[in-house]
C-alpha cells in the first residue's frame, strides 16, 4: 500500500487537487486545485491579494475546515482518513490566528494550558511547560497577567507559545502581525525564526507584510484560488540578507537611517545588497 505513494512521507505536509467551494446558490470557488508539498522544516510564507483563498487554504491543511474535494496529508496521514479530527489537530498542529484570540478570562499561563487538555497530562505537568514555553517566547514574568493587561506584541507571544504547547510538527500562522507595529513584527519574526531553527518547527504562515515574507525562505503566490508562483531561497546567503532585510536593523539601512560608527562604512554596500534580494 505504501509503495503506491513512496514520497509521501518525504513531506510533512501535502495537498493534492485541493478545492473549496463555498455556498450553494451562489457558490464561490475559493480554491481551485491546489498542489503543494512541504518539507518538515520549511517556513513558507502564503502572499496574495485579498480574497484569493489563502486563509481558506491555511483553514483546510489545520483541518478546520473539510475540502470540497482533494486531498490533505499531513505527516503521511490523509486527514480524510483521521477518525478524531479534533485530536489529531489538536496534537499535530500549533495556529497562531488573529480570530484565535486568546480566551480574556484566563491568565496567560493558562491560555497556554488549554491545548495541553487535549494530552493526558497532570495539571502540575501542563503549569511546568506552560511556564517554560512562556519563557521561551520571554514572557517568563507575565504568566499570571491576562491578556488585557499585556501588549499586543505580548499577547501575539503568548499565542506563540500556546501553539506550541502539544509540540506541533507544524504552526500555521494567519497574519500573525496583522496588528503590530514594525519593531513588534521584527521581534515576532526573530521569535518565529528561532523556533524554527531551534525546535525544527514548520511554519506555514499567511501574510500580507513584505518584510514577514521576505523572512520565509520560500514564497507562494495565491490568486484567483489557484497558486501563481512557488519560489524557494536556494542560497543560504540569500537567505540571510533577506533575514537581515526583514530586521529593524535591515530597515534601517534601507531607511538610510543614521547607523552607529561601527556600521555606517558598510551602510552603503549593505543598502547595496538589501535592495537586490
Ligand atoms: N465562509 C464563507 N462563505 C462564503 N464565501 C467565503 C467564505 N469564506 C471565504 N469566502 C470567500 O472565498 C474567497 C477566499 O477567501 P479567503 O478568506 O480564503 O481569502 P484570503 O486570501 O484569506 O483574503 P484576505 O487577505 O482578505 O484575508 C473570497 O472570495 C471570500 O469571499
Ligand atoms: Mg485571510
Amino acid at each position: 500500500m505504501s509503495s503506491e505513494k513512496p514520497m509521501a512521507a518525504d513531506y510533512v505536509l501535502e495537498t493534492r487537487q485541493l478545492t473549496r467551494v463555498y455556498g450553494e446558490r451562489v457558490p464561490v470557488q475559493a480554491l481551485r486545485g491546489v498542489d503543494l508539498r512541504i518539507r518538515a522544516g520549511e517556513v513558507v510564507a502564503i502572499v496574495g491579494p485579498s480574497g484569493s483563498g489563502k486563509s481558506t487554504l491555511l483553514n483546510l491543511i489545520g483541518a478546520l475546515d473539510r475540502p470540497t474535494s482533494g486531498e490533505v496529508i499531513v505527516g503521511g496521514t490523509p486527514l480524510s482518513q483521521v477518525r478524531d479530527l479534533d485530536r489529531f489537530r489538536g496534537q499535530t498542529i500549533g495556529f497562531v490566528f488573529q480570530s484565535h484570540n486568546l480566551l480574556p478570562t484566563l491568565t496567560a499561563r493558562e491560555n497556554v494550558e488549554v491545548p495541553m487538555y487535549e494530552l493526558p497530562m497532570r495539571p502540575a505537568q501542563r503549569r511546568a511547560r506552560a511556564t517554560e514555553l512562556l519563557g521561551l517566547v520571554g514572557l517568563a514574568q507575565r504568566g499570571d497577567h491576562l491578556p488585557n493587561q499585556l501588549s499586543g506584541g505580548e499577547r501575539q507571544r503568548v499565542a506563540i507559545a500556546r501553539a506550541l504547547a502539544n509540540r506541533p510538527a507544524i504552526v500555521l500562522a494567519d497574519e500573525p502581525t496583522g496588528n503590530l507595529d514594525s519593531a513588534t513584527t521584527a521581534e515576532i519574526m526573530a521569535l518565529l525564526g528561532k523556533l524554527n531553527r531551534e525546535q525544527g518547527v514548520t511554519l506555514v504562515l499567511v501574510t500580507h507584510n513584505t518584510e514577514v515574507a521576505a523572512a520565509a525562505q520560500r514564497v507562494i503566490t495565491i490568486r484567483d484560488g489557484a497558486i501563481q508562483r512557488d519560489v524557494t531561497m536556494d542560497s543560504q546567503l540569500e537567505r540571510e540578507l533577506l533575514e537581515l532585510k526583514s530586521s529593524a536593523l535591515g530597515q534601517a539601512i534601507l531607511r538610510g537611517d543614521p547607523l552607529p560608527p561601527a556600521l555606517a562604512d558598510l551602510a552603503p554596500r549593505l543598502h547595496e545588497l538589501l535592495e537586490r534580494v
